[in-house]
Formats: C-alpha cells, structure tokens, sequence
C-alpha cells in the first residue's frame, strides 16, 4: 500500500477545499493542449483534473494511468467510461500507443 492509498477517501476532500483549482487549472490546461486530443494523464488519480477538462471539452481521449489501486477505484467512479484508467507506475509502464500529448497534475 502507498501513500496515496491510505489518504484517497480523503483525497477529495482535501483538494476541493482550495488546495488546487481544477476548473481554472483544466481552462489554463486546455488552452495549451488544443488541436491534440489524444492525451495521457500521468497520476490521474481520483480524476479530478481530466473530469474538468472532459466538461470543456468532450472530444478528448484521455487514458489516465496511476499506481494507487485506491484513487484509481474512485477515478473510475467519477469518469466511468469516459476515461480509459490503467493501473500502473509511470516508471515501468509499456503503454503500447502513442498520445497527442501527455500530462501530470500533482503527479
Ligand atoms: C496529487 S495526486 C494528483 C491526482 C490528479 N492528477 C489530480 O490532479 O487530482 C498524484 C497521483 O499520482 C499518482 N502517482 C504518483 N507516483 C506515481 C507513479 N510513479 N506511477 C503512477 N502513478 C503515480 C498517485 O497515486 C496519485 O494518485
């Protein structure tokens, strides 16, 4: 168990209470990524940020790899099967396709 299992029924809580700007985060990085629509989220979590970003904009492919079994699980509540979710440690991942571009937020 890592870190991130133990604090992931908290996980929400926490970051939603200011600790980071999701919507405002998501616009800045929308902005950035526009015309790439095939994204990897490294550390993607409870799914917080790519939720936000699917909301701008729907057309994005967002595959959303983490190696806490525990986020992961709430991730997939929150994005069903809008977000394709992996679990994984970006370290020694053999994702056998490209992106358009890939991210981390907090990762
Ligand atoms: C601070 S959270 C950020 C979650 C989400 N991106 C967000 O913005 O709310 C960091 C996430 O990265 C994951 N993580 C950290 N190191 C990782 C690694 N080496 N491989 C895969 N996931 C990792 C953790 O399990 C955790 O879910």
């Amino acid at each position: 168990m890592n870190k991130y299992d133990d604090i992931a029924q908290y996980y929400d809580l926490l970051m939603e209470s200011g600790y980071y700007d999701y919507p405002k985060e998501s616009q800045s990085l929308d902005s950035i990524l526009k015309g790439r629509k095939k994204l990897l989220e490294i550390g993607v979590g409870t799914g917080l940020l790519a939720e936000k970003l699917l909301e701008l904009d729907s057309s994005y492919e967002i595959t959303g790899i983490d190696f806490s079994p525990a986020m992961l699980e709430r991730g997939k509540a929150r994005l069903g099967n809008r977000v394709k979710v992996v679990e994984g440690n970006v370290l020694s991942m053999e994702l056998q396709e490209s992106f358009d571009g890939i991210y981390s937020h907090g990762g």
